[in-house]
């Protein structure tokens, strides 16, 4: 009889993360997952893009649960989810990250007895503030297979008294991706050309963080801090729904001419925009490291980051916005950026086939 896995996904950074996993687990005759996506994110350009490029098999469920306030948003998945396993009956259930659809899975699976997978286990940002921190520790409580990308993320789990069996460390399965879809990128996506970018001189910058959308000031420096710049070097922006509305919200519609606003892109497409940057400046977790697998600097625009090593390497900074003038300068000292040593901080790229043989191991007889 096969093992089956039910896996859960529902935001962005969860498709990619995904899609190299699945292939993995595709190896296994005796493994088979059942993909479950709970709507979170929904437009065409946020979601099923994913599918269609990344070649991940479209979900065997959605559960189109949409967007909401985080309590409505999460008590809608958790109710929904625990119907569904309880039909299903997985032998395991896989999360990854830190989204409302990683805790709504973790809750359900844990009160049903289902062990449960983390992948992307111990990421601490010390912020209880964020939404993300609290999925991630309630996440990792609940799991009985702790994967982590980093040594620190070891370290965090352990000094929460997380039992050693349970942790992992099998690097970071967003590497591997980066390695596996960066060579389809170079061949497939023309989008610099498209754009007209000429390459190493423009800055790419992403936000959508709650931290920054929410809080109007955040949200103005920001943007008065990309127009700014955009008149040393183009600025180009694929715009994350979240920031839109807000950005309509607070009445903010005139960019300029050069700092470049688009819609969300594909993956092949934000690879080649990361690798062809002079400098990226960000709020998301994984376009930060992206900035660093592709050797790209990077300014993160947060008060902490969860990615320690790449502050402490030099090559990512803590930008917080707390004025324009200082963003602006600090975007500006960071185009001046001099390459230094590089470490491989998140595995050798089989991330993804060490975490599926973990689960083979314990799971296959
Ligand atoms: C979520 C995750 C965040 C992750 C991000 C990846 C949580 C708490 N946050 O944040 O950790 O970094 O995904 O992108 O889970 N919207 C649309 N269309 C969509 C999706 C969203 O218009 O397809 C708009 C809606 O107005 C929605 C807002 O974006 O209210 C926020 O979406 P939501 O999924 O709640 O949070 P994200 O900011 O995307
Ligand atoms: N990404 C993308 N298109 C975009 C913006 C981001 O494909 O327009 C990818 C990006 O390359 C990375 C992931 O989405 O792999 C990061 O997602 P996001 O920034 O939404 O979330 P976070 O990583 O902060 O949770």
């Amino acid at each position: 009889m096969s093992t089956v896995i039910a896996t859960i996904v529902g935001a962005r950074p969860q498709f990619i993360k995904a899609s190299v996993v699945s292939k993995k687990i595709k190896e296994y005759a005796d493994l088979k997952e059942i993909i479950i996506h709970t709507g979170q994110h929904y437009d065409y350009g946020m979601s099923e893009v994913f599918f269609d490029e990344l070649e991940i098999p479209h979900p065997d469920y959605n559960l189109n649960i949409g967007s909401g306030k985080q309590g409505e948003q999460t008590g809608k998945m958790l109710e929904k989810i625990e119907s569904l396993l309880l039909e299903l009956k997985p032998d395991l259930l896989v999360i990854y990250g830190d989204t409302n659809s990683t805790l709504a899975g973790a809750l359900a699976s844990a009160k049903l007895h289902i062990p449960i997978a983390h992948i992307e286990a111990g990421l601490r940002s010390f912020n209880k503030k964020m939404p993300e921190e609290i999925n991630r520790i309630v996440a990792d409580h609940c799991a009985e297979f702790l994967m982590a990308p980093t040594q620190t993320a070891v370290n965090n789990l352990k000094n929460e008294a997380i039992s050693e069996n349970k942790i992992f460390l099998t690097g970071d399965v967003m590497y591997d991706s980066a390695l596996f879809f960066g060579k389809l990128s170079d061949t497939k996506s023309t989008i610099c050309n498209t754009l007209n970018l000429e390459n190493n001189n423009y800055i790419l910058a992403t936000v959508h963080r709650q931290e920054n959308t929410d809080d109007n000031e955040n949200l103005r420096i920001i943007f008065s801090a990309f127009i700014e710049i955009s008149s040393q070097i183009p600025v180009i922006l694929p715009l994350h729904p979240r920031t839109k509305k807000n950005l309509q919200r607070i009445g903010m519609n005139d960019f300029g001419n050069n700092l470049k606003i688009i819609d969300p892109v594909g993956y092949l497409d934000m690879i080649q925009l990361e690798k062809n940057a002079k400098l990226i400046a960000t709020d998301s977790g994984g376009v930060q490291k992206e900035a660093y697998f592709y050797k790209v600097p990077c300014i993160s625009l947060r008060t902490e980051t969860e990615w320690v090593e790449l502050v402490e390497s030099g090559w990512n900074k803590i930008v917080p916005p707390k004025d324009i003038n200082f963003v602006v300068e600090e975007i500006r000292k960071s185009l001046n950026f001099v390459q230094r040593d590089y470490q491989y901080f998140y595995g050798k790229g089989d991330a993804a086939g060490e975490i599926v043989e973990i689960i083979s191991n314990r799971f296959i007889k």
